[in-house]
């Protein structure tokens, strides 16, 4: 017996209306790259003098509440399959969990950080001791520098932040060490006194290199740079950015972010990458958020 089809209708193919706000790129198109990360585990965090706006020392801190935080963002790392490495923290240094400030690495050179502050100082050579025990060619710096704080890689350039901390002649020095070109950037506002609390370098691939960033943290010469190499970077609010929402670290898909830079993370979605949220109030005391407490190793 045949089946009798005639009564179907025929119905239109669906279409669909590309809308402004629909992501250009799916998350199915962003690939996550393996990454390995130097952290301190903040046992001697506190906050016992004030060498950004965010420091109060007259504030107590709760040196368990940062380890306990420090330590979802450590498991959320391995659990995105990065190769976690630690430096032991040293009694005394309360800022060393911002591991980011440590150096920076790339091509198994590390150069080495020379502190701003005399506080801060001894942690350049407890750095430099660890990348030359751990495989990497030490660049022992002359000039000031904050390391991965103030230098970002995106693509084939290394951003590099001036104004607070890193010294400008410490971008030459950069990229003489590196032989990579250096784009200088200066800091206006002493809140985002770190590159990496006004940048957040969402695909560091040549190929796919993008940025978030808040403008108001930067000169006007600056700006005209950066919307000029980053045309379709992510423009954050001044309220993400007032949680170090900026301050995250990205993997080219997954970007661990602090969860409260709510629209941030709208907007990250939006472009296909995998947002994951962390809590790190405690270590937001000493002025430092996600990206603070990582330092990438390029080997
Ligand atoms: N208290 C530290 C300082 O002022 C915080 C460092 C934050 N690190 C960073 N990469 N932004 O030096």
């Amino acid at each position: 017996m045949r089946e009798k089809h005639g009564g179907e209708r025929i119905r239109a193919p669906t279409m669909r209306v590309m809308t402004l706000t629909e992501p250009l790129v799916t998350s199915a198109t962003r690939t996550p790259a393996t990454k390995t990360v130097l952290m301190c585990r903040p046992d001697h965090f506190t906050v016992s003098y004030r060498i950004n706006p965010w420091m109060f020392p007259q504030n107590p801190t709760d040196t368990a509440k940062a380890v306990a935080q420090w330590e979802v963002l450590h498991d959320t790392y391995v659990g995105l399959g990065f190769d976690v490495k630690l430096i032991d923290p040293i009694p005394g240094l309360p800022d060393m969990v911002y591991a980011a400030n440590g150096g920076f690495t790339l091509d198994g050179v590390a150069y080495g950080a020379s502190f701003t502050y005399p506080e801060r100082q001894p942690e350049g050579p407890a750095y430099m001791d660890w990348f030359a025990a751990n495989g990497f060619q030490v660049a022992v710096p002359k000039e000031i520098n904050e390391g991965e704080g103030d230098f970002l890689l995106v693509g084939d350039v290394i951003l590099a932040g001036t104004g607070f901390r890193s010294a400008n002649d410490s971008h030459g020095e950069l990229g003489r060490i590196f032989d990579r070109p250096v784009v200088s950037l200066n800091l206006v506002n002493p809140s985002y006194y770190h590159l990496d609390t006004a940048i957040a370098v969402l695909d560091d691939r040549p190929e796919s290199a993008n940025i978030a960033y808040l403008p108001s943290a930067f000169d006007e010469p600056s700006l005209e740079i950066l919307r000029e190499r980053f045309p379709d970077a992510i423009i954050v609010t001044e309220e993400d950015a007032a949680v170090l929402g900026l301050n995250s670290f990205s993997d080219g898909y997954n970007i661990v972010i602090a969860s409260r830079a709510k629209d941030f993370e709208r907007q990250l979605r939006e472009r296909g990458f995998n947002p994951i949220g962390v809590d790190l109030s405690e270590l937001l005391r000493g002025g430092g958020g996600v990206k603070c407490c990582t330092l990438e190793l390029r080997a």
